[in-house]
């Protein structure tokens, strides 16, 4: 028996409802494939805000350090402004932990309708490579005159070499394992000085990675290309705020957020990383019982395989693809009609019949 420290945040709103889920088919892989997981819940969320006047301890990094991985559900719920739930908890994890990756795979699945037309599953097959720990997202900034007629905002990006280099390497290494080509979201006409910088940092990272083949697009094209040209991207890196976008829209792309799962990574393994699906906390269904539970349980997938369990992560995600293309049961989102709890105690079950 392999065991696994694994720390459980579900969050708000449907965090409550997708987290339990993806628990539930990660044990039961755990069943076939000899793996243990101890599960501690951490009830960090906006609820616990309005109780405590912080969305998580003081120490609450300290206390997740010593954890295997981190599950996440979603966080922000109305009542609390979502720049504090964000910056009080996601934020600093991903920062704390040096989480400066996130991965988020966008791939159309069998059984799932595109909104565009005309594409076959696996025609649309991609991976976005988010920078997660600087760019757009900084707490460089400032206001002044508040409330008056001068009243301003400031808000300064910030692209360091070392945080390019590292998350455009990233991309390039990843791609190398896939069909070894990378496409790097820019705004250099616009924007000119860090998005030159990015350009420049791109082309040199390149030359480490001769059999990759490369290409790049401002993000306004890119967005168009999103939806026109789907088939042409293998791997599209881009800054915290480029790679935000694009993947929820890569997400509506193949079908719905509710099947996009992300990874959060520290891939130097000093401190553990996070599995959240890329959705929010989705106040105007939380509750209903009738939230996608499948890009929470990818997430999970993600952390099976950033744990060494390629097996077990495999077999996991042949379970909710093949309960998808035999139409099986789904949510609403994806046209069916079926619970949260149905889909992941079908998706479970699956794990059984499906490989075997
Ligand atoms: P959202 O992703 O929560 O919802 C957008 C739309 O997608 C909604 O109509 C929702 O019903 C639908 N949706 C999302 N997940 C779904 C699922 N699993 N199944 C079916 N439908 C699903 O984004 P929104 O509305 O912008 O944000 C809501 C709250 O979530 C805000 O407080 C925001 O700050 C927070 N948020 C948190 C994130 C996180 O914790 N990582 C990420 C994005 C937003
Ligand atoms: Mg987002």
């Amino acid at each position: 028996m392999r065991h696994y420290k694994i720390a459980v945040i579900e969050g708000d709103g449907i965090g409550r409802e997708v987290v339990p889920e993806g628990i539930r088919v990660l044990e039961a892989a755990g069943r076939k494939f000899g793996i243990e997981f101890s599960w501690t819940h951490f009830d960090w969320s906006c609820e616990s805000y309005l109780k405590t006047g912080r969305m998580m301890p003081e120490d609450g990094l300290e206390q997740l350090r010593c954890f295997d991985s981190i599950f996440l559900g979603a966080v922000g719920y109305p009542g609390v402004p979502d720049h504090v739930s964000l910056w009080g908890l996601l934020i600093p994890i991903r920062r704390g932990f040096e989480q400066y990756v996130n991965v988020r795979p966008i791939r159309l699945l069998a059984g799932v309708e595109s909104p565009l037309k005309g594409h076959l599953p696996g025609g649309i097959d991609f991976c976005t490579v988010r920078e997660n720990n600087e760019g757009e997202y900084s707490e460089v900034g400032g206001r002044m005159f508040r409330g008056t007629d001068s009243e301003l905002a400031i808000q300064e990006s910030l692209f360091t070499r070392r945080g390019c280099d590292r998350v455009i390497r990233f991309a390039f290494e990843l791609a190398e394992r896939r069909r070894k080509h990378v496409t790097s979201a820019t705004k250099s006409n616009g924007i000119v000085y860090t998005m030159p910088f990015w350009d420049e940092r791109f082309a040199a990272v390149k030359q480490e990675f001769p059999n990759c083949r490369t290409d790049q697009f401002h993000i306004d094209i890119l967005a168009a290309h999103f939806v026109a040209h789907p088939d042409w991207f293998d791997v599209v890196v881009g800054s915290n705020l480029f790679g935000d976008i694009l993947s929820d829209l890569g997400a509506a792309v193949v079908g719905s957020i509710g099947l996009a799962p992300s990874a959060n990574i520290n891939p130097e393994r000093k401190f553990p990383s996070m599995f959240e699906p890329v959705h929010g906390s989705a106040p105007d269904i939380a509750g209903k019982g009738v939230a996608n539970p499948v890009a929470q349980i990818w997430s999970g997938a993600m952390m099976l395989e950033h744990l060494g369990e390629m097996e077990a992560a495999k077999a996991v995600e042949d379970a909710f693809c093949s309960l998808l293309a035999k139409g099986g049961a789904r949510t609403a989102d994806v046209g069916g009609t079926a619970t949260t709890q149905e889909v992941g105690e079908a998706i479970a079950r699956e794990l059984f019949t499906a490989t075997e």
